[in-house]
């Protein structure tokens, strides 16, 4: 089985702090996300900022883009953004148009999504999902369970690369034991961790414990 990647989300508000952290844990992650707060705060800054620090880690803006795809995913990819993310409601032609300008898109799963959707979404040729608990919804009372590991498994039968996001502590990370998970997005689980450098290294010890080096 394919041992999932790790990916930090900077959610900072400043780039200063976003820059503090990443310092700590850029060279133990796989790949590092510009937040979709930090891109609303500092914008491509931030990214051209980080792509410069990190020539050769793959860089994605999750900027949950609704509109004007091809506007935005030609911006993102301009300041060095490798990847980025678009919401689950977008129209296809958005998912097409950011589709022509990025190397990959991600799919980002909120609210009321269908498999159907999905599927219109393999048939336009995406291939990366973002399978996400959001932090509304965990502040509200939500955990991960096994109804998640059911719609995860769904969506990777359909042939999507599935990435897990939203409030991931070390304890979450056996519920997927037994599924080839593409990455595991992890912010505040490192980020707001007294220490992130071992905080990031607890998350790939964990991957590889379960999944194996
Ligand atoms: C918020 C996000 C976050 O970047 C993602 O959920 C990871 O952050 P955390 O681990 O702090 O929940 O996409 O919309």
């Amino acid at each position: 089985m394919i041992r999932p990647k790790l990916q930090i989300a900077l959610d900072h508000n400043r780039l200063e702090n976003a820059l503090a952290d990443i310092k700590k844990v850029g060279e133990i992650v796989d790949i590092i996300e510009i937040g979709t707060i930090l891109c609303l705060q500092e914008g491509s800054k931030a990214i051209s900022c980080i792509r410069q620090m990190y020539p050769d880690k793959t860089i994605v803006a999750d900027t949950k883009c609704a509109d004007a795809g091809e506007t935005v995913a030609e911006n993102v990819a301009r300041s060095g953004a490798d990847w980025m993310t678009v919401i689950c409601s977008a129209s296809l032609p958005t998912m097409q148009a950011a589709q022509q300008k990025i190397k990959e898109l991600q799919v980002e799963l909120y609210g009321d999504w269908t498999f159907e959707q999905a599927q219109t979404w393999r048939e336009i040729g995406l291939s990366q999902v973002v399978y996400h608990q959001s932090r509304d919804a965990l502040l509200a009372g939500g955990t991960w369970g096994e109804q998640d590991l059911g719609k995860v498994k769904t969506l990777i039968d359909m042939g999507f690369q599935v990435s897990v996001t939203g409030g991931l502590a070390l304890k979450n990370l056996s519920l997927f034991q037994h599924l080839p998970i593409f990455n595991f997005i992890v912010g505040r689980g490192i980020t707001s961790e007294e220490n992130p450098m071992v905080a990031a290294q607890a998350f790939k010890d964990e991957i590889n414990r379960i999944w194996g080096e």
